[in-house]
């Protein structure tokens, strides 16, 4: 078994010491990931099961601890990820749960230098009025100018929507499409957003009759010249292997919730990366609490001074990933964006990738 070194705290790392410390981190993952017969582990895993003390992170970690070394996940990390277009944004800022703080925090996050917003004409999750007014107070401010950003929002079906519904829930959904496009351009002071989401299909199994009409509906928004690409959001695969089969045009983005104990959303990457898709994943902090707290993720923040909340935006856009967060911390929203100078080593990458499914 090789020896661990104590890992230390890089701080402001002249070059030469940060060359040393990427050696370093090379051998802190080695060494955190390789104990005895080649299986994965960790020196908080060993120190558990000398203690013989059960734990929770230790036992839905153990069924994966053979995958790391399979071909299969190396052939993973082989493929390169999709480089995001130019006028698309590395990170987007989400606007959702933020209510009557909407407005500063999105003046709040221009400021910071997020040029992606994210929104959606469901009251119930987003108030995209006030998304709107920290827009106006942006531009007044001299912040940013329309053209400058990136704006996205959403088509939500009746049952996601709460009483405060942007279109007529009588009307055909072709039209309701039309009167929620017509309503989130009120909101937000344009005339045409930059992409435009079916925030989820009818159907959590198949894509529907419904979800054809609704995106044939959005696709006329964007030929009327009042968005300039689509998305869909909160899809499986056989939805998308369904709605490529039916459509003659596929979605520009799919933005998807991604856990890492599914493989980071593995086969939806995998489908979008083959198609030249963006991938935009959401709550890659909250849904993954697990993968922050694991040692790998804190040695390797240590090794790059960064955060393990930084050290997992790094990773996401090292895999193709176009990532979302919404903080309300003006601090964490530097460190978000921050994150975009982090370049991780593929070791770390793949390690990362394998760590929970
Ligand atoms: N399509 C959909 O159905 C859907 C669903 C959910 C979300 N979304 C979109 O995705 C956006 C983001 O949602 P999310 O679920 O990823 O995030 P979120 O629920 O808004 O939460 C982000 C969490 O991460 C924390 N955080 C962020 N940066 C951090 C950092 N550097 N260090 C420590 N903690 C940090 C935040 O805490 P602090 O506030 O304290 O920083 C917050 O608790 C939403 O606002 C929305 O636009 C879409």
């Amino acid at each position: 078994m090789m020896r661990r070194r104590k890992p230390r705290v890089a701080t402001k790392a002249s070059p030469s010491e940060k060359g040393a410390d990427s050696v370093f981190c090379g051998e802190f993952i080695a060494n955190v990931i390789i104990q005895g017969n080649g299986e994965r582990s960790s020196p908080a895993f060993s120190a558990q099961r000398r203690s013989g003390r059960p734990s929770v992170r230790a036992e839905t970690r153990a069924p994966h601890l053979g995958a790391y070394f399979s071909a299969h996940a190396r052939a993973r990390i082989a493929a390169m990820p999709t480089p995001l277009p130019g006028s698309i944004p590395g990170f987007l800022y989400g606007t959702a749960w933020k209510e009557e703080r909407t407005p500063v925090l999105v003046e709040l996050a221009l400021r910071a230098g997020f040029r992606g917003i994210d929104t959606a004409n469901q009251r119930r999750h987003y108030f995209e009025e006030g998304v709107g007014q920290g827009l106006a107070a942006a531009y007044r401010a001299g912040i940013v100018t329309r053209e400058d950003l990136f704006l996205q929002t959403k088509f939500t079906y009746r049952p996601g929507q709460d009483h405060r519904l942007p279109y007529d829930p009588a009307a055909r959904l072709s039209a309701q499409v039309a009167q929620s496009m017509a309503s989130s351009l009120e909101h937000l002071g344009t005339n045409h957003v930059d992409s435009y989401v079916l925030h989820g299909p009818s159907s959590g199994y198949d894509w529907t009759d419904a979800d054809a009409e609704v995106w044939e509906a959005m696709t006329k928004e964007r030929d009327g010249g009042r968005t300039r690409l689509l998305g869909v959001s909160n899809v499986a695969l056989r939805h998308l292997e369904q709605m490529a089969a039916a459509h003659s045009e596929i979605p520009a983005f799919v933005q998807n919730r991604c856990y890492a104990r599914l493989g980071w959303d593995r086969n939806v990457r995998l489908f979008c990366r083959q198609r030249k898709i963006v991938y935009q994943g959401f709550s890659l902090l909250t849904a993954n609490v697990e993968v922050l707290r694991h040692p790998v993720v804190s040695g390797v923040a240590a090794c790059e001074s960064a955060t393990p909340a930084q050290i997992i935006f790094a990773f996401a856009r090292a895999v193709g990933m176009l990532p979302l967060t919404g903080t309300s911390n003006p601090e964490h929203m530097k460190q978000d964006l921050a994150s975009s100078a982090l370049s991780l080593s593929s070791e770390a990458v793949e390690t990362i990738e394998s760590l929970a499914g």
